[in-house]
């Protein structure tokens, strides 16, 4: 089998290395890749974004079966493209998307079937949200309605932050065409959690919980990022709460999209908080988060490959899908900057010292000759198992401290706040 995966990130990459654990798999390729990816697959320079050139690519090339991992080309209609021309792909099609695609159509949706969530109203018109928070209860959440590349929402402590939000966003255009729409909702407390789960649209097997560190600093300070580091399981999770989460949010939502001529088959992402009222839907994401794929795949320990294609048979009920009963934790390497200003080309050292106690996956960087050099903001993910969380942790920093490039920045702290939350 030749699969392709789109994207070149460390979900990506994480995603390729179990894939080539199926020995019916022959060659992977990535468009566009990373330096990471090209030590085994073979990198097409085309853009994950490039629904047209890799779809004729994955023709021409004789592809049987494309993994499109990032929200972008998803919510393009990747899959649907692929599909015309006859090649299965992993993800949902451009219908399904959307319930990442747009936060008013996955609010509504939860609204409409029940699903909790936070309280919540939708404006496109600048007058109308400027009434709303005159009366509304502080603080607030506004969110830009499209994809904005996570930075599309803003916790406001004050009245005054929050008509600046709606401000910049409605009338400034600050999160491009997304923000002509927004969500205003209520602001929830509690532990965050992030569930994958595989479905085909009938059934749904979630995967092992995870935790984020979206802010760039550490005690949660600095401005919010891609993510800059993963554990899993998440503590805070208990068997009880999966039961709750699955009877009252995983179940109704798959249903809910099905009902609503919206079949949704691949990876559905639920950002969880586990508020004192219960737990609530923060987001949906269509996809495999970045960098919670760093710490739930390594954990996988059924054939990922198989999975993937029993999501688009409709044979997931049948597939096992198992997971490890250790933990993990990914530190991300960033450039220094990042996520605003941010210099790249360094050349990094220690690689191979880390990868003999840590999975080290690749996010920004390229081959430069023989050496691998820094080409993003997030650069490498340092993975660690072990049969305990602070065990993965500690392995993980010590893998992550044997790896150096020019300004390297990461965050010291990654899996403390689940530690102390988890002991409540
Ligand atoms: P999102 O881009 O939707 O994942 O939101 C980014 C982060 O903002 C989330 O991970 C939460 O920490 C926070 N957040 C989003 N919505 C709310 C809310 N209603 N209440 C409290 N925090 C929120
Ligand atoms: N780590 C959060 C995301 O992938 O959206």
């Amino acid at each position: 089998m030749r699969v392709l995966i789109v994207g070149g990130g460390g979900r990506e990459h994480a995603i390729a290395v179990k894939i080539a654990e199926n020995p019916q798999v022959e060659k992977i390729y990535a468009a566009p890749g990373n330096g990471g990816m090209a030590q085994f697959c073979q990198c097409v320079p085309l853009k994950a974004t490039d629904v047209e050139g890799i779809t004729a690519w994955a023709k021409e090339n004789a592809i049987d079966f494309v993994v499109v991992a990032p929200d972008d080309p998803l919510c393009l209609g990747m899959v649907d493209a692929l599909r015309e021309v006859g090649i299965p792909a992993f993800g949902p099609d451009k219908a399904a998307a959307i319930i990442e695609g747009s936060k008013v159509f996955s609010k509504n949706l939860m609204k409409k079937y029940g699903i909790p969530t936070a309280a919540y109203e939708t404006f496109d018109r600048y007058e109308d949200a400027v009434n709303y928070l005159q009366t509304a209860q502080m603080p607030i959440v506004v969110k830009a309605d499209g994809l904005a590349l996570g930075k599309g929402v803003i916790i406001c402590q004050t009245r005054e932050e929050a008509l600046k939000a709606v401000d910049d966003m409605m009338n400034h255009a600050q999160f491009g065409a997304s923000g002509s729409h927004v969500v205003i909702e209520e602001f929830l407390t509690g532990p965050e959690v992030s569930v994958l789960a595989f479905t085909d649209g009938k059934c749904v097997k979630p995967m092992v919980s995870s935790m984020d560190h979206k802010r760039a600093l550490d005690n949660d300070e600095g401005l919010n990022t891609g993510g800059m580091g993963t554990i899993a399981p998440n503590p805070c999770y208990t068997p009880d709460m999966a039961q709750r989460c699955m009877e009252e949010i995983f179940l109704p939502t798959i249903r809910a999209m099905a009902q609503e001529g919206r079949t949704f088959r691949g990876c559905l992402y639920f950002g969880l908080m586990l508020t004192p009222r219960g737990p609530k839907v923060i987001e949906y994401n269509c996809r495999f988060g970045d960098p919670e794929t760093q710490v739930v795949l390594p954990l996988l320990r059924s054939d990922l490959m198989t999975i993937m294609q029993a999501t688009v048979n409709g044979t997931l009920a049948e597939t096992d899908v198992v997971f490890a009963q250790e933990s993990a934790c990914c530190v991300v390497l960033a450039s220094g900057g990042y996520p605003v200003k941010y210099l790249s080309g360094y050349p990094i050292s220690g690689l191979k010292e880390a990868a003999e106690e840590a999975q080290v996956f690749h996010a920004g960087t390229k081959c430069q000759g023989d050496d691998i050099v820094t080409a993003g903001g997030r650069v490498l993910g340092v993975t660690a198992t072990a049969e305990t969380l602070p065990a993965a942790i500690e392995k993980a920093y010590a893998a992550a401290r044997k790896i150096t490039f020019t300004d390297m920045h990461l965050r010291s702290d990654i899996g403390q706040r689940a530690l102390k939350e988890a002991k409540q």
